[in-house]
């Protein structure tokens, strides 16, 4: 019994820290003509993105993250995958 306790602890343990590892399963970054909702997870998992694409060598806060970071991070890449991506309106929402 003790150890099938110890197994499930365990177990749980491994599964927040996958999950924190992560990071958040989405990201509201604000933005005065419309904030941007950001899958965060959609783009590791669906989309299939590495985190060091975004995160360089430590997946966490993007020093100096704003406009200029954010347009060259995502709007790059969404307009090599799909143009129709690059729509302020598809990233800007009122
Ligand atoms: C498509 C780009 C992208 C990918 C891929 C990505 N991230 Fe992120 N991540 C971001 C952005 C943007 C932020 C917000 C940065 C900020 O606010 O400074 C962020 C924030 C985070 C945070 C900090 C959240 C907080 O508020 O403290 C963690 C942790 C994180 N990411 C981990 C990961 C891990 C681990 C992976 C890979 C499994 C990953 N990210 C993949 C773009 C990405
Ligand atoms: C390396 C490539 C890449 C980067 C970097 C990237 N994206 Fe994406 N993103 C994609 C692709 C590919 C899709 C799927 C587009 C489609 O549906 O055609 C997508 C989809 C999205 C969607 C729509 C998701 C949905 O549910 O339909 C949003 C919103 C988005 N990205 C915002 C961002 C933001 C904000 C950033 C920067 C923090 C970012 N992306 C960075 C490649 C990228
Ligand atoms: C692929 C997603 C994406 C697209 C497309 C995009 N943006 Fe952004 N934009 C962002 C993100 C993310 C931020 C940064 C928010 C933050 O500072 O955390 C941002 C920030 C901004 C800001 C700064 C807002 C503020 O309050 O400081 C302006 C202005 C802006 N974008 C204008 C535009 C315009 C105009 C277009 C179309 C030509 C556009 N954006 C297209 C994702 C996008």
């Amino acid at each position: 019994m003790k150890k099938i306790i110890a197994l499930i602890a365990a177990l749980t343990f491994v599964g927040s820290v996958t999950a924190m590892a992560a990071g958040p399963e989405t990201i509201t970054l604000t933005a005065k003509n419309g904030n941007v909702t950001f899958p965060h997870q959609k783009h590791q998992k669906d989309i299939g993105i590495a985190c060091k694409e975004c995160h360089g060598d430590k997946p966490g806060k993007i020093e100096g993250f704003g406009k200029d970071k954010a347009h060259a991070l995502c709007k790059e890449c969404h307009t090599k995958k799909n143009p129709d991506t690059a729509k302020c309106g598809f990233c800007h929402k009122k």
